[in-house]
């Protein structure tokens, strides 16, 4: 597993305790937002000795140079030495901001992350990935650095909205199939999604995602794996959010799925049976997005830009049957053309 501890449940808030009661921290900050201020701090606050908040405002607009010269600038006013930590209270915003901001103030302090969305607890808190948005492009600067500590508290979730939720939860179905059919079996029977059936599946999530980062850190290759869905399912959402109609990440991913097991299918990786029922559980749970074909030229143009991609060549993962992936699979605009050609067809003769 990762070199940090990670904690998960009623136990989570009193080990953070603990952990800072042992720490010679000579400062504690708090980076929260106008939601997580009004949702989750009351239920830390208890845990916390004396500490100061940083408040920015929510949203992946703010996640931004000007956001961390501000943040920057609030921990300069506190004069806070190079054994301060920060404390990163929210979704995957706050997550891989406050990283960076700790990692680069005076050549980096410690950090611990505190997810309270599900997308940052069962994926953006565990890897090591900072960052921010620059000129429009999203993680464009960054760096990989470990926190001291990741503490998830599944009952954050209950402030949530439902799509927030579901969003995030296109992660876990994600990881069921690149690693787990056993539990797919049980996974694909979840209908209804609710704070009190994550606990467990967030264990399963963060068990996933960190024995494959651990055995590549710095994606030379098997960490691709986590990719799965998201070439197509990037693109498509960078192309709604650049149309002004932004979708959230877990609703692209879910057409990912559906459109990168269908290239697994054309490739004779995936069987029929297993393309089915990856496509029915995404289209149950997931809402129809629209891709009109006139777009399809300009989502292949922005799947180009990857950052996964080798010397201009678009790069993906595909599954091979269900638990399994193929990493660096090579798919051409025309792939990506034809696997949307099918999500849009199927559920138009359906
Ligand atoms: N570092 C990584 O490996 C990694 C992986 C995946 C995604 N990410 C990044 O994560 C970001 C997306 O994260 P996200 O989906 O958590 O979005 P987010 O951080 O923008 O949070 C979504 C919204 O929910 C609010 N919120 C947070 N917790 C809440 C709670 N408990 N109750 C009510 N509202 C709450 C936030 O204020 C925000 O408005 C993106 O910037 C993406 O690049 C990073
Ligand atoms: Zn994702």
């Amino acid at each position: 597993m990762v070199n940090y501890p990670i904690h998960i449940g009623e136990t989570a808030l009193p080990q953070l305790a603990h952990h800072l009661q042992v720490s010679s921290y000579s400062r504690i900050i708090v980076l929260v937002d106008e939601q997580t201020l009004a949702h989750c701090y009351p239920l830390l606050q208890p845990h916390l000795p004396e500490h100061t908040l940083i408040q920015i405002t929510s949203g992946e607009a703010y996640k931004n140079l000007e956001t961390c010269s501000y943040i920057w600038q609030e921990m300069t006013t506190l004069a806070l030495d190079r054994k301060a930590v920060m404390l990163n209270l929210g979704g995957g915003v706050i997550g891989d901001m406050g990283g960076f901001v700790a990692a680069t103030y005076k050549r980096g302090i410690s950090f611990i992350q505190i997810p309270t969305t599900l997308l940052s607890q069962v994926d953006a808190s565990v890897g090591g990935k900072l960052g921010i948005d620059f000129q429009g492009l999203k993680n464009h600067i960054g760096m990989y650095k470990e926190p001291e500590g990741v503490f998830i508290v599944p009952e954050f979730l209950k402030s949530l909205p439902y799509e927030e939720l579901r969003s995030g939860f296109a992660e876990v179905i994600k990881h069921h199939l690149i690693a787990d059919r056993t539990n797919w079996q049980a996974l694909k029977e979840l209908t209804v999604l609710a704070p009190a059936h994550m606990q467990a599946l967030i264990q399963h999530s963060v068990a996933v995602k960190s024995k494959i980062v651990e055995s590549d850190p710095q994606e030379q290759g098997l960490r691709k794996a986590l990719n799965y869905g998201h070439t197509i399912g990037h693109a498509v959402e960078t192309h709604f959010l650049n149309a002004g109609h932004p979708i959230l990440h877990g609703e692209a991913v879910a057409l990912g799925m559906i459109a990168e097991s269908y290239l697994s299918y054309e490739r004779g990786f995936l069987s029929k049976t297993e393309l089915e029922e990856i496509e029915s559980y995404l289209r149950k749970m997931y809402p129809h997005v629209n891709v009109a074909s006139s777009s399809y030229e300009a989502i292949c143009a922005l799947a180009l830009q990857d950052k996964k991609n080798l010397d201009g060549r678009i790069m993906c993962t595909l599954l091979e049957g269900i638990g399994r992936v193929k990493v660096n699979q090579e798919i051409k605009g025309e792939d990506i053309i034809s696997a949307l050609t099918y999500y849009g067809r199927t559920v138009l003769s359906s």
